[in-house]
């Protein structure tokens, strides 16, 4: 089975709905790691009640970011971990890691790409009035939330209401993360 490590910085709600995923067989994974850059994020609770290996590395205490990520990659590499996926990971993600999995570090963000990327995409768009917004999984490359989109789903706004339009947001994130993922790893297979 591909094994897989989610980085996440937050809550960690897509985190366990990839972990439940493999779980429960839906998806043909393995979670083998969380990988954090904020230690009392709560996804470290869950990855806890899931048994999953969790670490948290600080990056100010790295000289730059590709010494940061080499650390980070040296755990990849003991975990055997073949693909990435990051859940909420706030953080631009540089060479090194990149060129280590070409083509197999996907992201997950809450709008349609390539409208409102960024920071509070939700906001962003009841900020810009929209009627419609969304969720899209994509493949990570050097930029902020850009890269071929792997899957997307539209979402209604609920016209003032942000804690229901984020919940519906979340919903569908939970949904389309598995399927995105179930879409990559059945590709690779076939290509490899
Ligand atoms: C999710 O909505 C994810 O799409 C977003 O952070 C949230 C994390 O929630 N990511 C971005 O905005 C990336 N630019 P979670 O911690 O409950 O999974």
């Amino acid at each position: 089975k591909p094994r897989i490590a989610v980085f996440a910085s937050g809550s960690g709600s897509n985190f366990e709905a990839i972990a439940q995923a493999a779980a429960d067989g839906e998806l043909e994974a393995e979670v083998v790691l969380l990988v954090t850059d904020k230690p009392l994020a709560k996804v470290m609770e869950r990855a806890e009640r899931f048994r999953i290996p969790s670490v948290a590395f600080n990056p100010k205490a790295y000289k730059d970011k590709a010494d940061y990520e080499r650390t980070v990659l040296g755990r990849l590499r003991e975990e055997g971990v073949d693909w990435v996926a990051l859940a909420g990971y706030m953080r631009l993600i540089g060479p090194t890691l990149l060129d280590a999995y070409p083509n197999r570090i996907i992201n997950i963000h809450p709008s349609l790409l390539p409208a409102f990327p960024g920071k509070d995409a939700i906001g962003q768009a009841m900020d810009a009035g929209v009627e419609v917004t969304g969720v899209t999984v994509h493949y990570v490359d050097e930029g902020m939330d850009t890269g071929p989109a792997i899957l997307q789903r539209e979402v209604p706004v609920v016209p003032g209401d942000r804690e229901k339009t984020e919940a519906a947001i979340h919903a569908v994130e939970h949904d389309l993360y598995r399927e995105a993922l179930r879409k990559v790893l059945a590709e690779s297979a076939v290509t490899e």
